[in-house]
């Protein structure tokens, strides 16, 4: 193991019980290096190591002491919501999931990475709820599924996501399935759909997590992130679409599918990034055939300059392995993979 690591990997065995500036600042002091490469030497010793629960703990106690619940702010508007950048740092995506017919073991292994790391932020690129039960679509009557019951498992899994991440801000782009309670309601009951708390933001208590809700698109230096409210056949042509409708790079779901369209224009290089998804297509009552849908997400480093760099996390299969493939490297791997994958 390097020797830098090694030593930082003491460093938090020793101070484990102290708070997370403490420990930090013991890093800093020890390697003579800034506050920024702290947080990524202490994220990439833990990531060698496993993180160690005591440690997690001790940051969730902080962050609740704190009454840390970074980005309160609820917009329920279609206006574009703007992080601005005032240092180098990385974003992780997490695309399309479709709770409750997410892929288990992919999204842990999935989520484990984007631990290790240490992202200043956490977006969730929409389709986080399937919301079957109120579907237009066929549905299996065999399947018991109500919406509740979908909200639910996903509160868990948002609850959780906050846990893992308790000092990133996360956002939440809305996606066509969590607008599918509000066209249920417009078309079937059009007289409860403005009483307060029937929305999904609401119903799924993103306050109280300090998850910020964006209706439309979040923009994190010169690139927007964004569900996608349209649809092209090929990888990367869904993102060049949205691209064009933006006249800004775009980071987008709702293909399900990886890819990268650029297009230069006199003004300069626009780019469509299709993130995949991390969903199960034999549980969707939706889906016919394989579809041509990639498992993984993204992250993406951003600049003060508002420039990026998008590099996508992509599940492979070798023999009955399924390994998370990061900048050409394995960064997890399944102990099994989950069940119809
Ligand atoms: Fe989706």
């Amino acid at each position: 193991m390097n020797k830098n690591l090694t030593r930082a990997l003491e460093i938090i065995r020793e101070h484990d019980a102290n708070p997370i500036g403490s420990l930090l600042g013991k890093v800093r002091s020890e390697f003579g290096i800034s506050l920024h490469f702290a947080r990524q030497l202490v994220s990439s010793a833990r990531a060698v190591e496993g993180v160690p629960p005591a440690a997690l703990a001790n940051i969730r106690e902080q962050a609740e002491a704190k009454k840390m619940k970074p980005g309160i702010k609820v917009s329920h508007g279609k206006s574009q919501a703007t992080v601005r950048v005032t240092r180098q740092d990385t974003t992780f995506v997490i695309p399309d999931l479709h709770i409750p017919y997410h892929l288990q073991a992919e999204t842990d292994a999935y989520l484990r990475f984007g631990y290790s790391i240490n992202p200043a932020r956490v977006v969730l690129l929409g389709d986080v709820i399937d919301a079957m039960a109120i579907s237009r679509f066929d549905k299996n009557p065999a399947r018991k599924t109500t919406l509740a019951g979908e909200i639910d498992i996903a509160k868990r899994f948002l609850k959780d996501l906050r846990d893992r991440f308790p000092l990133c801000d996360i956002h939440y782009c809305e996606g066509n399935h969590e607008d599918r309670l509000r066209k249920f309601l417009w078309k079937r009951a059009p007289e409860l759909a403005d009483i307060r708390g029937m929305s999904i933001p609401d119903l799924l208590g993103l306050s109280d997590l300090g998850i910020q809700w964006h209706s439309s698109s979040l923009r994190v230096g010169q690139l927007t992130y964004t569900h996608a409210n349209r649809i092209r056949r090929l990888a990367g042509q869904t993102a060049r679409a949205m691209s064009d409708e933006w006249n800004s790079s775009v980071i987008c779901g709702h293909s399900h599918r990886q890819g990268w369209c650029p297009r230069t224009t006199p003004t300069g290089v626009q780019d469509g990034y299709e993130a995949g998804c991390l969903c199960d297509y034999r549980r969707l009552d939706y889906v016919d055939n394989v579809p041509n849908w990639q498992i993984g997400g993204a992250t993406v480093e951003t600049f003060p300059d508002g420039t990026f760099t998008v590099d996508f996390a992509r599940f492979v299969d070798s023999g009955k392995r399924r390994c998370l493939v990061w900048r050409g490297r394995r960064v997890g791997e399944l102990a099994s993979r989950s069940q119809g994958a």
